[in-house]
């Protein structure tokens, strides 16, 4: 996890180091830091908390130098204090270092360097790599770090800087991202394309097991321990549009509202006037796709439920054998390379550090991987055979909400490609379904009018200690999204839960006071569902249920009841997600969570 950002240049030092951090603050807030080198001297500054701690810090300095590194952090070791943030140091405190990544050795190299003198001062398992490049430095910073990082095991990017050669920082990656920012006299480095977009196009994306050494007028690559490699510099051809909150409070409320223009994007990028769909960087063949005989997606938290859902269409339309896996437990168990199978990676950030490791397992195992991303250069998307781009635009809020709806739409369109690829689905059938499509962004706007009502509704659950939420069928994985979002913002206890299994042990949670959501829109399973909310109401639980627009039958059933406007079953998850998160949002907001950046979360976890 981690952000880590640097500069060589003659800019405002400060101002480019915070930008950058400000900009990677979504993979981690629990503390940041910088550290410069001016007039051959090194100074670092740190703070735990938010950015704005260290702004507050900066506020009336006038930081100097012409090389600069900073970090903000996701703690894995040690608790988010001063000693733990980054920049970490050397005993003799001339070479500073930033770290994103893990390093599993660190007890032993620990152990080693303490017994040779270095003093440790943080509980960190980066702090090894300032004394490790420390001990080997002579003269040449990058002699020095080429050497450390042959010591570590685990992961890291890291950028490095030292007094002694003031003119350059020192970067070296393996597993975790790293990219370089090429410009006139100045250059940048940094966790992603997010930080440098302010200031440049041309990027070089390390890999793994490289090294480069930073100065303003040259960029040096080399394999590490190897020979000088030459890199392609790419232009970033997108246009990034800066998120604001537009005048929303939050990000994630100004997202939850952005969700029917990006559906209607999506719509305008990939079908075309005459219902084609386009899917132009998918670079698996028709062949390929046609042969699949089994579709392994893995994904993690969010885009895992945008996956389960996926599952449903896609054994129904394109008749293909879908398993969706979390990462973290997929990468672990023994991959079977029987069959045509695609591995489908689901991902917003394109970083999730398991859902990469389980992309380049699948590759050294042969299998063409397809990827779902919303982050375009990210390293999900340069890795996999073929990408779908979610085109969600950036998602800043760390509960994802409307990366959440593009990757359902986008899986939906993909499933209808795929099925009548296959043919088992007419073209006639695929162009009903696309229309079907186009009626949701009205729809979500419908709900959107309700935001009152479904505040109302929030604030006066808000004090609950735990929930439980409960969908059947392809509003199964909708149940965990909503007990996810709320877990996440509000720190509320909620599980969701496939309302059928709910006689199988939750249901003795119910009481008087558990609130239980309930999803009970118009569907194959909805006679099913209402018995299951019987079986709540039996047992006095409080009961919130979302339910087709114009069905009074479930009114007797609900203790308070939101509407969302008819449509196709398939179609419902999308639908179904808004109030969820409104219901989320509006509770969390009403506990004076910080809805943004909620405790311990980060938005992009490229740790294990
Ligand atoms: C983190 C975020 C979640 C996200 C998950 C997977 O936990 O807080 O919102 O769903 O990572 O991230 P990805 O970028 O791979 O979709």
């Amino acid at each position: 996890m981690c952000g880590i950002v640097g500069y060589v240049g003659d800019r405002n030092m400060e101002s480019v180091l915070l930008v950058g951090l400000e900009r990677l603050s979504y993979r981690g807030y629990d503390s940041s830091g910088i550290a410069t080198i001016s007039g051959g001297e090194l100074s670092y500054w740190r703070t735990p908390g938010k950015l704005h701690e260290l702004e507050k810090v900066l506020q009336n300095m006038s930081i100097r130098g012409t090389v600069g590194i900073g970090h903000t952090r996701w703690s894995t070791h040690g608790e988010p204090t001063e000693v733990n943030a980054h920049p970490q140091v050397s005993t003799n405190g001339k070479v500073a270092i930033v770290h994103n990544g893990i390093i599993e050795n660190y007890l032993s190299l620990k152990n080693k360097l303490s017994a040779e003198g270095f003093l440790f001062r943080s509980q960190t398992d980066s702090e090894v790599i300032a004394h490790l490049i420390d001990r080997y430095l002579q003269t040449d910073l990058a002699a020095a770090v080429e050497r450390a990082v042959l010591d570590l095991e685990g992961t890291f990017a890291i950028a490095v800087i030292a007094e002694n050669q003031p003119d350059r920082i020192i970067v070296a990656k393996k597993g975790s991202p790293l990219i370089i920012g090429v410009g006139k006299k100045e250059n940048f480095i940094s966790s992603d394309i997010h930080a440098l977009a302010p200031h440049t196009k041309e990027i070089m994306y390390l890999d793994d097991h490289e090294l480069a050494i930073i100065e303003a007028n040259s960029v040096i690559v080399k394999k590490i321990n190897g020979a000088q490699v030459t890199k392609e510099v790419h232009t970033i051809t997108w246009d990034e549009v800066v998120a604001d909150k537009g005048g929303y409070d939050h990000y994630m409320l100004k997202e939850i509202h952005e969700q029917p223009s990006v559906i209607r994007n999506i719509i305008s990028k990939m079908v075309s006037p005459d219902n084609a769909l386009i899917f132009d960087k998918l670079h698996i063949s028709n062949g390929d796709l046609n042969k699949t005989n089994r579709l392994i997606i893995q994904a993690c938290g969010t885009s895992w439920h945008a996956g389960l859902v996926a599952k449903y269409m896609l054994e129904n339309y394109a008749r293909v054998l879908t398993e969706v896996d979390i990462s973290s437990e997929f990468r672990y168990r023994h991959m079977l390379s029987e069959g045509h199978a695609i591995v489908a990676a689901i991902s917003q950030s394109g970083e999730t550090a398991d859902t990469l490791a389980c992309l380049r397992e699948a590759k050294s195992k042969f299998f063409k991987v397809l990827a779902f991303v919303n982050v375009k250069g990210s390293s999900i998307d340069r890795e996999s055979d073929g990408v779908v781009y979610s085109y969600a635009g950036q998602e800043v809020g760390v509960a994802s909400t409307k990366n959440y709806i593009a990757q359902l739409v986008t899986l939906y369109l993909f499933t209808i490609h795929l099925a009548v690829l296959r043919w088992t689905l007419s073209k006639e059938d695929a162009v009903k379904m696309t229309n079907a499509l186009k009626r949701v962004p009205d729809c979500i706007e419908k709900i959107l009018s309700q935001v009152e009502k479904i505040r109302a509704i929030a604030e006066k659950y808000a004090y609950s200690k735990e929930f439980l939420f409960i969908g059947r069928g392809v509003n199964y994985p909708s149940a965990l999204e909503g007990a996810l979002k709320l877990k996440e913002i509000s720190y509320i206890h909620a599980t969701g839960y496939a309302a059928g299994e709910l006689k199988h042990g939750p249901i003795a949670l119910i009481d008087k006071n558990l609130p239980v959501v309930c999803i009970a829109t118009k569907s194959s399973t909805y006679d099913k569902m209402l018995s299951n909310i019987e079986e709540v109401r039996a047992r006095k639980g409080r009961t919130i249920i979302i339910a087709t627009e114009g069905d009074t039958s479930v009114q007797h059933l609900a203790e308070d009841i939101i509407y969302i406007p008819e449509i196709e079953e398939d179609l419902s998850p999308i639908l179904v997600a808004v109030p969820l998160q409104l219901l989320s949002y509006y509770i969390a907001l009403k506990l004076d969570c910080d809805v943004d950046q909620p405790r311990n979360l980060a938005k992009s976890v490229t740790v294990e």
